[in-house]
């Protein structure tokens, strides 16, 4: 997804935009420029292709200059081509602008433009509007002119305008796309992402939607959408570089499985009261009468979210005794759901920033629902927009297949459904405690499943899948959700083809595709289910399937039925999801990695879809 650079200062402006902009690599991105401040002109280069390539097309005079923009591109509007490449220019050259978001209106605002001012556009961006809207209200200021160009604009925006007539003044303005201000020392900066700035300060401040910013070296203003000048709060960012970067392994993916269990340690720390322990979800803010009023819930998310979903409605329903509906966010908004008052939606994003779940959100909002948001990423949109907020506290999530975001949103998940069967009184006390005990030993079991020798049989078994174009993942019950997500992660990023079955409904079509030595992973951790499961691995071992069965270390039924075994310590029903999971990811890596693919940006693919 694109990212933002902004920098206006007394140090070379192009190193910085380019050091920045590479911190922004992971959101993935297609193309890469900068626009810089040159003596009353604004020099632009860009280009299809890495901000590598675009570091070594800069001249070097321009490397020189102390302010200017920068940005990453992701293409949405055209294809990723150099004249659709940020920054865009106006007619005359005199403003540039980088955008991330959507400009619903650009069409009619372009026929406009072109009408009225004969400008003739370059691009087939929605974004180059933006230039020439800015150029058109320009009357000697540029905060004045982004002012009067915004309030015509239907969409969503991140931006950051420069005028040639300006020079060390970047012009920001936000709607529905984060934008965060970096305070330094006689420079600043901006950013659409907080890595892009850690290098050079930690004060920030995050732009709300409606908000404008003008930056100079000296000082930053913030202005709120009716032109006052706010004093907002400088948010200390805590966590360092490193904590973005591999840390020694080949690829984020694999750093970032490696830290689940230090993430469900972080996801369970102090929301378990060491007294009692019992579940203290004290950012629900619900009173026992709101939750035992409660009716319906219903779970909003995309992607991996959607799977961490559909896993957190079988435990509500089961220790909460609430009916829960999980929905797909793009189509959630669309389906017009029976929404009321006294219902709880919950939305779940690792990012904060994906379009359909803030749209799904925003509908369950205009339905008079309270909002619970489960979120990684302080500061985001969706953080904000909720009306309550539980954080994941996984870390920075860099590779763009979700792992351990994933895992903790599970371990949310439970934590918010035991609160609730607690305080409802659906779950007994040594229930409850149990599930708590089980939630506690996670990261130590988790550390487990990470083994050298767990990871041994993964890579053996990956030999032989990574020769394939077609695989299933098969479960039942909880395993079913473990299995859609195992399958998800495994297209995303090795590109074979896997489709995950509830394991009973193989016989009624799927089975058909079959044949000796296709890879099966089978889904085994279901106690009360296992016998079911495994009549259904049999009837793929029949076929000659290649069965990888992942299940728990005491079923020993299971062994002498499967090709390959991966052996997980022993854990409730209600909580294998969070152990089972992990050989899957283990194998889409591995797999990805036999076939020599881009592991942590897979082709076509972002980690924060802004979009639509
Ligand atoms: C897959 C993956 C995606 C995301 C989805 C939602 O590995 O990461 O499916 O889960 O795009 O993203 P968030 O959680 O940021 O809303």
């Amino acid at each position: 997804m694109c990212g933002i650079v902004g920098y206006t200062g007394n140090r070379k402006a192009g190193p910085v935009l380019i050091e920045g902009l590479k911190k922004l690599e992971y959101r993935g991105y297609d193309s890469a420029g900068v626009a810089l401040h040159d003596n009353g002109r604004l020099i632009v280069t860009k280009a299809a292709g890495s901000v590598a390539e675009l570091e070594k097309s800069l001249n070097e005079h321009h490397k020189e200059v102390t302010a200017g923009i920068g940005h990453t591109r992701w293409a949405t509007h055209g294809p990723p081509t150099d004249l659709n490449a940020h920054p865009h220019s106006s007619a005359s050259g005199e403003i540039v602008v980088v955008h991330n978001g959507i400009i619903e209106n650009y069409r009619t605002l372009r026929k406009r433009l072109t009408e009225e001012a004969g400008f003739k556009f370059k691009s087939e961006t929605d974004s180059e509007v933006l230039a020439h809207l800015i150029e058109y209200c320009y009357e000697g200021d540029l905060l004045a002119a982004v002012r009067r160009a915004m309030s015509e604009i239907e969409g969503s925006y991140a931006l950051v305008a420069a005028s040639s007539r300006e020079p060390d003044r970047l012009v920001c303005a936000r709607k529905d796309s984060p934008l965060i201000i970096g305070y330094g020392e006689g420079e600043n900066y901006v950013a659409s992402d907080i890595p892009a700035l850690l290098a050079h300060t930690r004060r920030t401040c995050v732009m709300d939607d409606g908000e404008f910013a003008v930056l100079t070296p000296e000082k930053i203003e913030i202005y709120n959408k009716d032109g006052q000048m706010l004093d907002k709060d400088i948010l200390e960012i805590t966590w360092n570089l490193e904590a973005a970067e591999k840390g020694g392994y080949d690829h984020f993916m694999l750093k970032e499985i490696m830290e689940q269990p230090a993430a469900v340690r972080e996801t369970l720390r102090q929301r378990i009261k060491r007294d009692s322990g019992l579940v203290e979800l004290g950012e629900l803010d619900l009173t026992t009468e709101q939750i035992l009023k409660l009716d319906q819930i219903y779970i909003i998310a995309c992607g991996t979210a959607y799977h961490a979903g559909l896993i957190g409605k079988m435990a509500i329903e089961k220790l909460a005794g609430i009916p829960v509906e999980v929905d797909v966010a793009s189509e959630f908004r669309y389906r017009d759901p029976l929404l009321e008052p006294n219902q709880l939606a919950i939305v779940i994003s690792q990012s904060g920033e994906t379009a359909d779940t803030l749209a799904g959100l925003r509908m369950a909002h205009t339905k008079g629902l309270k909002v619970l948001a489960i979120t990684n990423v302080v500061g985001s949109t969706v953080s904000r927009e909720a009306d309550r907020v539980m954080y994941t506290w996984a870390g920075p999530e860099i590779a763009v297949a979700s792992t351990k975001a994933y895992v903790t949103q599970l371990v949310a998940l439970y934590l918010v459904a035991i609160y609730l069967g607690q305080t409802r009184g659906t779950l007994e006390p040594e229930k409850a405690g149990a599930l708590v005990d089980g939630l506690l030993a996670l990261p130590e079991q988790l550390t487990q499943v990470l083994s050298e020798d767990n990871i041994a049989t993964i890579r053996a078994y990956c030999e032989h899948l990574s020769r394939w174009d077609n695989a299933f993942f098969i479960g039942r019950n909880l395993d079913y959700p473990v299995a859609m997500e195992g399958a998800l992660k495994l297209k995303e990023i090795s590109y074979i083809h896997a489709e995950a079955c509830a394991a009973g409904e193989l016989k009624h079509g799927p089975l058909a595709l079959v044949e000796e030595g296709m890879p099966v992973i089978a889904l085994a951790t279901q106690e009360a289910i296992l016998d079911k499961t495994l009549s259904n691995i049999q009837v793929v071992n029949a076929r000659g399937g290649a069965v990888f069965a992942v299940t728990r270390e005491d079923f020993e039924d299971v062994s002498w039925q499967v090709e390959s075994i991966f052996s997980l310590p022993v854990v409730c029903d209600t909580l294998a999801p969070v152990l089972g999971v992990v050989p899957t990811q283990l194998i889409a890596y591995y797999a990805a990695v036999a076939r020599g693919c881009s592991v942590d940006k897979p082709r076509n693919l972002a980690k924060s879809v802004t979009v639509e």
